[in-house]
């Protein structure tokens, strides 16, 4: 048995099916359901191996009882408030959930490791899923980042990270847990929120709305297909090495622009309207404090842990865009009360019609 924390949002559910599909040991899952978490998600998962509870990181009691009675064997913690543009608007539910619920799951997880004996306490592993936005923001001839780069967060959501990170590490080697942290580049791919770049779009360019890009368009980032980051996980968790760690990216760095016309000319192709989906994209005022660019050297989890992503960005997106055109339900599930809340408040002041 494994504990899952956060499983029902973009990641955790992708990793939830995958790990079941592949490993199919039992997981139990913790998620608070959010707004990014969505049983619909987990639909398809096999129920006999997976236990859903609904409940908060931040709830002491409740994860000394989900340890007691379920002993995991290892946690897998992707919980975490996760998008840049809400932390800008409101950073204190981050601040809760990224270093608090980080630091109580490690508070929790010790003890429980602690009391471990023989080979389960040997073999214990808590990885933490983290970000490469914790290194900051690369010039365009920087070199990628490593995991040697110093962490030089900018949004209140890659702070809240770096400051989890740091507890993590901490914890490893104040108090000898077994810790593992991956810091992966941008995701994409079925189940991710459409508040995120690449779903935003899909979305508004069949519903006939603007394609809002922030700026100019030219920052970067290094897009990872979701379900070669689960497999990058799943290296980590079986074989990495407590103490360290790895770094995952897709070597597809991309600009948001050039990332919009590719979504723009597979719609054309997949679902063609009367004009290209590409007349529907505008600029609008750049995101405060806006990080030009990310890319990560994975060197080192592809020569120690043998990972290599199955995917392209051309593969990815087709997938991805394929993906959401199948799911008009799940879809539909999603764009209600808070979505569109969200969508008023991030865009209102750039007054731009159809929102
Ligand atoms: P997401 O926002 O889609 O999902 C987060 C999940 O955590 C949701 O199901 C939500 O309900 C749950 N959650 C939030 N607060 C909680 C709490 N207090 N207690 C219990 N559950 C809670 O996020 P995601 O994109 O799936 O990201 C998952 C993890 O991966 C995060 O830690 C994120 O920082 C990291 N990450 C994301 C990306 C990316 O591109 N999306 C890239 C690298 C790393
Ligand atoms: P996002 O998906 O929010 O991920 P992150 O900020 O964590 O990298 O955004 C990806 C990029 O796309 C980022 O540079 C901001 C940009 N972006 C837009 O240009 N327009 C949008 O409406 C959104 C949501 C993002």
């Amino acid at each position: 048995m494994i504990l899952v924390t956060g499983g029902a949002g973009f990641i955790g559910s992708n990793f939830v099916l995958n790990w079941l599909s592949e490993i199919k040991e039992p997981i139990v899952n913790v998620d608070k359901l959010t707004y990014a978490g969505n049983l619909s998600n987990l639909a398809l998962v096999e129920k006999v191996n997976h236990y859903f509870i609904r409940g908060d990181i931040c709830d002491k009691e409740l994860l000394l009882a989900i340890l007691k009675k379920y002993q995991p064997r290892a946690i897998i913690h992707f919980a975490a408030e996760s998008h840049v543009d809400r932390s800008i608007h409101g950073p204190s539910e981050f601040i809760k959930t990224n270093i608090e619920g980080t630091f109580n799951l490690l508070e929790i997880s010790r003890n429980y490791w602690t009391n471990l004996t023989g080979e389960g306490k040997k073999n214990f592993r808590f990885l933490h899923v983290s970000t490469d936005e914790v290194f900051g923001s690369l010039s365009y001839s920087d070199s990628p980042f490593t995991e040697k780069s110093p962490y030089l967060p900018n949004s209140p959501y890659s702070a809240s990270k770096a400051s989890s990170d740091h507890l993590v590490r901490a914890w490893f080697h104040t108090y000898g847990l077994p810790i593992l942290i991956g810091n992966c580049s941008n995701n994409y791919g079925p189940f991710q929120f459409p508040e995120k770049l690449i779903p935003l779009m899909i979305l508004n360019a069949l519903s006939g709305k603007k394609l809002p890009i922030y700026g100019d368009g030219k920052q970067i980032r290094d897009w990872l297909y979701v379900i070669d980051h689960c497999n990058a996980l799943q290296k980590i968790l079986f074989e990495g090495i407590p103490g360290e760690t790895y770094n995952i990216g897709g070597q597809n760095e991309k600009t948001n622009l050039s990332v919009v016309i590719k979504i723009c000319d597979l719609l054309d192709k997949l679902s063609p309207g009367k004009n290209s989906y590409k007349d529907q994209i505008i600029f609008i005022k750049d995101r405060p404090g806006h990080d030009i660019r990310y890319a990560i050297n994975s060197k080192k989890i592809v020569d120690k842990l043998n990972w290599v992503p199955k995917e392209n960005f051309d593969t990815g997106i087709e997938k991805t865009v394929n993906w959401y055109l199948q799911n008009k339900q799940w879809i539909n599930k999603i764009i209600s009360g808070d979505y569109l809340k969200w969508m008023d408040k991030n865009y209102e002041s750039d007054s731009i019609g159809g929102f």
